[in-house]
């Protein structure tokens, strides 16, 4: 069986923040964040958003455009790494949209976690396990960054995306190549922080939260630049394709500069990069998601089209996967 791509969506929330409100509540600007990174506002979630209600939004729009019934869906794969729920997000989501004969769970790869998610889900089909999946990409960043620090505060947004894969005769999973490197992971990381709690003489437990988010940009930076071409030259291969091939290359939305410096290293054209960081800075794992539900349904990408997809950050982990759409 074959991989299709029938449906997507996206939601994010009502707030808009420009950079200059931002600038407002963090020492920053609006000339220092466009010029580094492109973003020019962002999506902020109030109190009223969660990751299950922008889940489900992106859900609903992407099974409309599939055309499929929520009942009908076998698995809702979520890609979040800041669920409502340290238990997983997926299952709410499950029962808000009524996909009842579907399993659901959480698979937290960061900025990373859309194209993994995309590429887990695909193997159920590959196999003829299940027929339709939603696969989701959600993130609230906004809850967990440090607002004092402008280094990274600045630069994130929330949303979710979302993709109905449907079993069909064509394969359009064309090729993936996927990367971790857990030596890296100080260059970014939202680590557990707990104080140890004496329960008796001999036995102590850690409790407490999750801290904030913390990142080495630099580092982060020089990485994305080498190790994201790479991945998608390895895909590109076992799709037995060429650059000149790929009609769109959609990355991760962290920073204009990165997808440029992609760009050029891959030989692609700036016209074939499908961008929208300006509008909702960096939403992990629903920028790539959000990103091409934005260009389908505006006509650009059209069925037929070949899209080179790449997320990377935490972990560190990366990858990238060709696809065709439709
Ligand atoms: O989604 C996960 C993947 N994440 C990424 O891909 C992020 C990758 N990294 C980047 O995109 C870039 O490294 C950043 C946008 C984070 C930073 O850009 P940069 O060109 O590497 O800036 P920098 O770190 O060299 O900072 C330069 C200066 C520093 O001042 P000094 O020490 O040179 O005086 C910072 O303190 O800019 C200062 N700065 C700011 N100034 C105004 C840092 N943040 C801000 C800010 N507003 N928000």
């Amino acid at each position: 069986m074959g991989v299709t791509f029938i449906g997507c969506g996206a939601a994010a929330p009502a707030k808009i923040v420009s950079n200059d409100a931002l600038s407002k509540f963090v020492d920053t600007s609006d000339e220092w964040i466009a010029s580094r990174t492109g973003i020019r506002q962002r999506h902020l979630a109030e109190a009223g958003d969660s990751i299950v209600s922008l889940g489900a939004a992106a859900a609903q729009q992407a099974l409309a455009m599939a055309g499929v019934d929520a009942a009908d869906i076998d698995m809702v794969l979520l890609a979040t790494s800041t669920p409502d729920d340290l238990y997983g997000s997926a299952c709410l989501i499950q029962a808000s949209i009524g996909a009842n004969r579907a399993v659901a769970f959480d698979l937290s790869a960061a900025c990373s976690g859309f194209v993994f998610g995309l590429v887990t889900a695909s193997q159920f089909i590959q196999t003829g396990s299940y027929q339709n999946i939603l696969v989701i990409g959600a993130d609230i960043h906004s809850r967990w960054v440090d607002w004092q620090d402008r280094n990274t505060c600045v630069l994130f947004g929330d949303g979710a995306g979302a993709v109905v894969l449907q079993a069909g005769q064509q394969e359009n999973l064309l090729g993936f190549e996927l990367r971790s490197d857990g030596s890296q992971n100080d260059a970014l990381h939202l680590r557990y922080e707990g104080t140890n709690i004496e329960l008796s003489d001999d036995v102590q437990v850690k409790q407490g939260g999750f801290g904030r988010l913390m990142m080495n940009g630099k580092e982060v930076y020089r990485f994305a630049v080498n190790a994201v071409p790479d991945v998608i030259d390895k895909a590109l291969f076992k799709a037995q394709l060429q650059v000149a091939d790929v009609d769109w290359l959609i990355l991760h939305q962290a920073n204009q500069r990165i997808m440029d410096a992609v760009a050029d290293r891959l030989g692609l054209p700036p016209e074939k990069i499908v961008s929208n960081v300006a509008e909702y800075g960096n939403t992990s794992a629903a920028s790539i998601p959000i990103a091409l539900n934005a260009a389908v349904r505006s006509g650009k990408i059209k069925p037929g089209d070949t899209i080179a997809t790449s997320g990377f950050g935490a972990g560190l982990s990366w990858g990238a996967a060709i696809l065709r759409w439709g």
